[in-house]
């Protein structure tokens, strides 16, 4: 009988844009000829920036951001950029002008969800909380009353202290079960809802005597709380609209019963009630609205039911920051025979602020790849290197970047860990680029199937 054997994977899943860590700018918003991974380009990386200010600031509500060039002059990257920028706290929906398609939801619907994904409602409560450090934990069980050899967590006690005092609880099995869940041990500051029993881990103390130490220590290193243990203290909670939706709908229905979902529509008088609910917190001063950022790329194969819908979307009260990226000129407008710039209307145009990308020069294509290769680890030649940068240069940057990871391989197979130029022109001859493989089939056009 024969043995399947699957080896593990090693390598690690490297995507097109994993190089960048930022715009690359420094305190005056100047672009670094390379800076975070990015490559010249400093005019669109600057104007980038200037975006990023103004998102933080909350200055850019109801209007967008569109950036165009041709294709591979990073346009895609420019916004993987600000979304590095902006951090996590912000949120940001990447999605492509095509997946509006969709056999199951309506294009106004997919729309709608990734807008209020791109919506982060910030959530204060003023909770009373028992918070300190744990110096205790000893978890009581007792025989489960229908499985006799099994025991079961029936309550905790747990000591918990302050700089200021100590204080020894008692609590109950819903709270003991989440103790046991998150793993809460000795040394770890934690703090327990006084009301709902919601157990959370701040993060740990190295001062704790007793209380193992690693010296790989995974979680947040903090202070041991002052004052009393019993105490009020403002929580605060990042959530979407969208996950507000979500939430407010599985209440209402018996669909996520059993902890299944399915993907379904939202009905939008959901959507109304939640507007209604954030709106009272809002005045309440409970929460606060942070617009994200949605980025949808290749926008032009949006068509004109959805362009008019992210028009409108865009003067409503809850609206995020539209960033749309294109590399077409005057192209029409999907659904139409309007004719019309990037194939938009000009409405939609006239909110946009228009960031442009230029074609790289030889000498940023050369660093790019640099940078490309080093992060997909592959070693080159400074000859194949030279290669590459002239095929960039003639066909495109993108065209020479995906020419790489063949061309290790082609190196691999003759025995050679690094790639020459040998390797890079075999790869050219297999791999065409877009202008050799139309001139081949205007070639032999006679001969493929119509
Ligand atoms: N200035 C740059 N610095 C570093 N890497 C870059 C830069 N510009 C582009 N790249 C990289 O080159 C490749 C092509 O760029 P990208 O996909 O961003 O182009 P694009 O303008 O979005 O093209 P298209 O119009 O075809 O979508 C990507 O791997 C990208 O990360
Ligand atoms: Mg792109």
């Amino acid at each position: 009988m024969s043995e399947i054997r699957v080896e593990p994977v090693s390598r690690r899943r490297i995507s097109a844009h994993s190089h960048i860590m930022g715009l690359g700018l420094d305190e005056k918003g100047k672009a670094k000829m390379v800076g975070d991974g990015l490559v010249g380009q400093t005019e669109a990386r600057e104007a980038a920036g200037i975006v990023v200010k103004m998102i933080r600031e909350g200055r850019i509500a109801g209007r967008g951001i569109l950036l165009v060039g041709p294709p591979g002059t990073g346009k895609t990257a420019l916004a993987v950029a600000i979304a590095r920028e902006l951090g996590e706290e912000t949120p940001f929906v990447i999605m492509s002008g095509s997946e509006v398609y969709s056999t199951e939801k309506k294009k106004t619907e997919i729309l709608m969800e990734a807008l209020r994904k791109a919506l982060g409602v910030k959530l204060r409560e003023v909770r009373k909380v028992y918070e300190g450090v744990v110096k205790e934990v000893k978890i009581r069980r007792a025989r489960h009353p229908m499985v006799p050899y099994l025991t079961v967590p029936v309550e905790a006690r747990i000591v918990l202290a302050t700089r200021d005092e100590e204080l020894a609880l008692t609590v109950p099995e819903e709270v003991t079960q989440q103790i046991l869940e998150i793993g809460v041990r000795k040394g770890d500051v934690i703090w327990i809802d006084a009301e709902t029993g919601r157990v959370h881990r701040v993060g740990r103390s190295r001062e704790v005597e007793g209380a193992r130490t690693y010296d790989v220590e995974t979680k947040r290193i903090v202070e041991v709380p002052k004052g009393p243990v019993k105490k009020e203290k403002e929580i605060v909670n990042v959530l979407t609209l969208h996950d507000l939706d979500a939430i407010y709908a599985a209440q209402r229905s018996m669909i996520s019963f059993f902890g299944l979902t399915f993907e379904r529509e939202i009905p939008s008088e959901v959507r109304r009630q939640v507007d209604e609910t954030v709106k009272k917190w809002i005045d309440e001063k409970k929460a606060e609205i942070i617009p994200g950022v949605l980025f949808i790329d290749d926008a032009h194969m949006l068509d004109i039911e959805a362009f008019s819908f992210l028009t409108r979307a865009m003067e409503s009260e809850f609206a995020p920051i539209l960033i749309l990226a294109t590399n077409r000129g005057i192209a029409r407008i999907r659904g139409t025979d309007i004719e019309s710039p990037h194939g938009m209307p000009l409405d939609l145009l006239d909110r946009l602020l228009i960031i442009p990308t230029r074609p790289y020069t030889p000498e940023e294509i050369r660093e790019i790849i640099k940078i490309r290769a080093s992060e997909e680890e592959v070693n080159i030649s400074s000859e194949a290197l030279e290669k590459l940068v002239e095929i960039g240069s003639k066909t495109s940057l993108r065209y020479a970047v995906q020419l790489l990871e063949p061309a290790r391989i082609i190196a691999e197979e003759r025995g050679s860990d690094r790639i020459d130029v040998e390797d890079v022109e075999k790869a050219r001859k297999l791999f065409i680029d877009v202008s050799v493989s139309t001139e081949y089939l205007k070639q032999y056009e006679k001969l493929f199937m119509k």
